[in-house]
């Protein structure tokens, strides 16, 4: 294989494809146009859903290419490990009802081994392996088709894997429109299989997953049926950082030419950094990589997208604010954020020219939202070292959850810093009375918030409260499509989304997702009263009170009651009533691990 730049792959693969009668078009907005279901384009084909469904024709032509910016916040906590990032660049080619399987096919086949060097024996791929029964409903046939063409290319069988829709079945990207089985090909590094089980989508690193054919001949429907689409389209991606890792052989993306600008830049400005080792490399790698992504958005030629509490404002807070907060950690002083962004924007602006056209705003942003934060963190730090200096005064070693709280509320400062802070201090926090506080607090301010609700407004707090009350209904109608052996496993939830872990064996159908789906909105519509109740486990337990199993409780505790829907142990913050969290929608379903499903699901206006 070559070792190409990201310069050098981008010019190669719409070259190829050009050369394939695809017209190059530009790249969309990072920020989608017309789409209230996503707060940012998270795929190459996200922008040309209304022409993949046949609304209308493409001015280009039925053959396109183009290398889109690509979004992807679900992970963000994730990021700093070897192969997560919230931005990339996808390459892809599309077949609008023109070309199909066995061209879509052959060209990646060409491309990978004739273009960017890969050897023949290295390929792996895997097809849609079918499911349901001839004649039945929802029966959808394998693609034998796909292998067929795979074997007349010279791919042996047993590097042709078939697998069930959970690996290869792409779309659709919100929960209606259009979709398909897919290809998937792996280039194999060589490394030995981690057991028997191994194979392509196996994450120990052996196969790395390079590029994805999708057969969009589908569409989901409102009833969540797969339906022919009456169109032979095709869709695929390549991820531009991956694909270079791996030619160059680098150990991780970070590693690669791509970075190496802003590594070096971050390096230099760290000064003395109190991490070392694995934790300096991944509070470097954060900071890359949201500042990465931060200036991507601030510099979108749609604009609009600033530092903010809601929806994509709120993402990109976010991550300016865990960027400055791992900098200040690295010991990167004030600054930084502009500094960073004008070699990101010097690494790209040939590429995406709003890089330097719209340097000047994205720098006035970033310095603002920089300076906001350090004013709040250093007041903060001031404020918790009197409260620590008293604490020694009087010989005591816990910070109270009152304390914590008022230095989060009044000054903005994160518990992290706090329990941060505090260890290096060698006193302790208590998290607990923080999270008791932070309820109170949220009590108190429910009647005054009630009207911004009405309004669409939400501070991020608020939507926090909604998606847990929100987590309450989903785990109750889990009990009631799957059984009460749908368990909940654990739960997180961010402003963007909630994500529930439950046991259960298998990836649960359409169907049941559909009706967890509707129990849940139902309810919302339904209006519910949310109540709270202090009593102890045995009693809560006797009324019927699903607890956590394994958790430790006090002996007092909290039961909340959603009518007669739901009552559970559990210390809040919720909404009063179910009618607040507006609607609900799963956005995902998959394993999380070995008998446990993961779902994540969205609220009321947040995407
Ligand atoms: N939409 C598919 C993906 O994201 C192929 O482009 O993988």
């Amino acid at each position: 294989m070559k070792n190409l730049t990201a310069d050098e792959l981008r010019d190669m693969y719409l070259k190829f494809f050009e050369s394939k009668g695809h017209a190059i078009i530009p790249g969309a907005s990072v920020i989608p146009e017309n789409d209230p279901t996503v707060l940012f384009t998270t795929a190459g084909m996200h922008p040309l859903v209304p022409y993949l469904m046949g609304q209308m024709p493409h001015p280009a032509g039925t053959r396109l290419t183009d290398v889109q910016k690509c979004v992807r916040t679900g992970d963000i906590d994730e990021v700093g490990d070897s192969a997560h990032l919230t931005f990339f660049e996808m390459l892809g080619n599309w077949s609008l009802n023109d070309y199909f399987k066995r061209e879509a096919i052959s060209w990646s086949y060409e491309f990978l081994t004739e273009k960017l060097g890969f050897k023949p024996e290295q390929l792996n791929v895997t097809v849609f392996r079918g499911e349901g029964k001839e004649g039945e409903e929802g029966y959808i046939p394998a693609d034998e088709e796909a292998v067929e063409i795979w074997k007349s290319l010279g791919l042996p069988d047993e590097r042709i894997f078939r697998l069930p829709r959970e690996d290869n079945w792409w779309g659709p990207a919100g929960t209606t429109g259009p979709c398909g089985p897919d290809t998937e090909m792996f280039i194999d590094t060589g490394k030995e299989k981690c057991g028997a089980e191994c194979r392509p989508g196996c994450h120990c690193g052996k196969y790395i997953e390079i590029w994805n054919d999708v057969f969009m001949q589908y569409n989901k429907n409102e009833e969540g049926k797969f339906v022919p689409l009456g169109r032979h389209n095709v869709d695929t991606g390549m991820g531009v950082e991956r694909t270079i890792c791996m030619m160059s052989g680098a150990p991780t993306v970070y590693d690669t030419e791509i970075f190496a600008p802003i590594m070096a830049k971050i390096e230099e400005l760290s000064a003395e950094s109190q991490l070392s080792g694995e934790e300096r490399l991944r509070a470097k790698r954060i900071v890359a990589d949201h500042m990465r992504t931060a200036t991507f958005i601030l510099c979108d030629p749609k604009g609009g997208v600033k530092p903010g509490n809601i929806g994509a404002n709120y993402v990109l807070r976010r991550l300016i604010r865990r960027a400055v907060r791992y900098a200040r950690q690295l010991g990167i002083g004030p600054g930084f954020t502009v500094k960073l962004a004008e070699v990101i924007c010097e690494k790209y602006r040939h590429v995406y020219p709003e890089l330097g056209a719209n340097l000047e705003q994205c720098r006035l942003d970033l310095e603002a939202e920089e300076n906001r934060f350090n004013a709040t963190l250093d007041k903060g730090e001031a404020m918790y070292r009197k409260v620590a200096e008293q604490l020694k005064l009087h010989g005591q070693s816990q910070i109270s959850g009152k304390t914590a709280f008022k230095l989060y509320d009044t000054f903005g400062f994160p518990l992290e810093m706090t329990v941060e802070m505090a260890t290096k201090d060698g006193l302790s926090v208590d998290k607990e009375g923080f999270d008791e506080a932070n309820r109170k607090h949220q009590e108190l301010s429910r009647t005054t918030s009630a009207g911004s609700f009405k309004a669409g407004l939400q501070d991020n707090s608020e939507v926090v409260t909604r998606m847990h009350t929100a987590t309450h209904l989903l785990h109750a109608a889990l009990h009631k499509v799957l059984g009460p052996t749908a368990n909940q496993k654990g739960s997180n939830i961010t402003a963007e989304r909630l994500r529930f872990d439950f046991t259960w064996p298998e990836k649960m159908t359409d169907g049941q997702i559909k009706e967890t789906e509707k129990l849940v909105n139902d309810w919302i519509s339904q209006g519910i009263e949310v109540t709270k109740k202090t009593t102890t486990v045995e009693e809560a337990k006797n009324e019927g009170a699903m607890a956590l199993f394994g958790s430790k409780y006090g002996d007092q505790v909290s039961l909340y009651s959603i009518g007669d829907v739901s009552k559970e142990i559990c210390c809040g913050p919720h909404v009063s009533n179910t009618k607040e969290l507006g609607s609900f929608k799963i956005v995902k379903e998959q394993s999380s691990s070995a008998g446990v499903r993961r779902i994540k699901a969205v609220i009321g206006n947040m995407g």
